[in-house]
């Protein structure tokens, strides 16, 4: 529940390398399809490098007029999730697990994050100066959270877009749980034979 997508930081909260590695540290140990392990990491918390991160990615997109974030509300660590493709050619599910590991390890720790998929690749390549063997698979953001989040229910039919209030508070709707059950089969159902 605590473990929420963040677009608001406290730019004041610095990250340090050692961090970024712990995170990495477990992410190290998760599953992986035929146990290939074929994700690499870029690792940043140097402001400059943040900033230039920052710079290819689009937070909020579905959100009409989001202004961005402002500097003093931007995150202070990255990790760049790479895919190694001569191991794997595609490997999302791999990316998928890791990234969430990463952000409740972060979550764990006190911090909170983003994942971003919407990442300009060809700017990022250059920027990170990357050879063409590496993907880049997904961008994780990373800081000390100050974003308020709730959740609330989206009944079949609802938008399950999130939005913004008017007092910067970010709602996020949820499709219902028994809408996510197509079916079950349980000991007591009847005529289960
Ligand atoms: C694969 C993936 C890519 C995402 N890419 C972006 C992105 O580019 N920009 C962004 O602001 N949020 C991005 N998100 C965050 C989603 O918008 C967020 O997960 C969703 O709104 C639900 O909020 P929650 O994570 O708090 O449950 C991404 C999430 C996932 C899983």
């Amino acid at each position: 529940m605590r473990n929420r997508s963040c677009r608001r930081f406290d730019a004041a909260h610095p990250l340090d390398e050692e961090i970024l590695k712990g995170l990495i540290g477990v992410a190290r140990l998760v599953s992986s399809a035929a146990n290939l392990q074929p994700l690499r990491y870029v690792l940043s918390c140097a402001p400059v490098q943040n900033e230039r991160i920052h710079s290819t990615l689009t937070w909020a997109g579905t959100i009409p007029g989001w202004p961005g974030l402002p500097p003093e509300e931007r995150p202070t660590g990255y990790i760049v999730v790479l895919t190694d493709k001569g191991l794997k050619e595609s490997a999302d599910i791999d990316v998928g697990i890791a990234a969430q590991t990463i952000l409740l390890a972060a979550t764990e720790r006190g911090l909170g994050g983003c994942m971003l998929g919407s990442i300009q690749r060809a700017r990022l390549r250059a920027l990170l100066d990357l050879p063409e063997s590496l993907a880049i698979s997904l961008v994780i953001a990373l800081g000390r959270p100050v974003d308020e989040v709730v959740l609330e229910d989206a009944a079949p039919g609802d938008s399950v877009r999130y939005w913004r209030d008017g007092n910067r508070v970010h709602h996020v709707p949820k499709r219902r749980l028994e809408d996510l059950i197509y079916r079950v089969y349980s000991t007591e159902a009847a005529g289960d034979s």
